[in-house]
């Protein structure tokens, strides 16, 4: 099974593709599955406009839409931006639900999300769930939210809380079985 990996954030130091490498980690150790991680940040996507669509669907898009049609499952961290998804990840969605042929549908959605709040960015991830089930995918109803995310990961990038990281781990395990038997 191929697991495509992202987070709905481009900064170098974001918490959220720091959770993805944690739980691509969790994926490689279990042995089950291939994950693959991606970086939005080099794709360069624009904020979605029909006129840039008519000149040509941007090279970004493309590439994104690929990787996500070679993906069995995908797992997405999102950072929650006013009580909402990033607009990276839903820029990311409405460019690749342009694409033809459109590879969002039927896939397994895992969704994750990071914040240095108390929340976890959980409220963002109930928004992000709409695009993904209006265009077709099956969303996994269990999610996890990582509060205090600043606090959250040593140099090495894992998470400092065991607990916390078994959390994830049998979430990430609980998915993947889930995806095995679908
Ligand atoms: C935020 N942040 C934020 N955090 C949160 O828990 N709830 C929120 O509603 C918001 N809103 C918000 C709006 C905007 C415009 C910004 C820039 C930030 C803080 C956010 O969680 C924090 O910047 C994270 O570090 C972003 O995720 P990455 O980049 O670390 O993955």
């Amino acid at each position: 099974m191929k697991v495509l990996l992202f987070a709905g954030s481009l900064r170098k130091d974001s918490f959220n593709k720091k959770l993805v490498n944690v739980v691509a980690r969790i994926i490689e150790k279990e042995g089950k599955a291939t994950p693959t991680i991606l970086d939005l940040q080099p794709l360069n996507l624009p904020v979605y406009d029909g006129d840039i669509e008519a000149k040509g669907m941007p090279e970004g898009a493309t590439k994104l839409a690929s990787a996500i049609a070679d993906a069995d499952v995908l797992i997405i961290s999102t950072p929650e931006y006013n009580g909402s998804m990033s607009s990276v990840l839903k820029t990311a969605i409405d460019w690749v639900s342009r694409v033809k042929p459109m590879p969002f549908s039927k896939k397994q959605v895992l969704l994750l999300g990071a914040s240095p709040g108390a929340l976890g960015a959980i409220r963002g991830l109930a928004h992000a769930r709409t695009p993904f089930e209006n265009l077709g995918n099956y969303l996994y109803p269990e999610i996890f939210g990582l509060s205090k995310a600043h606090e959250a990961f040593d140099e090495e990038g894992n998470l400092k809380d065991p607990a916390q990281y078994e959390k994830v781990q049998k979430l990430v395990h609980s998915f993947l079985t889930y995806c095995e038997r679908k």
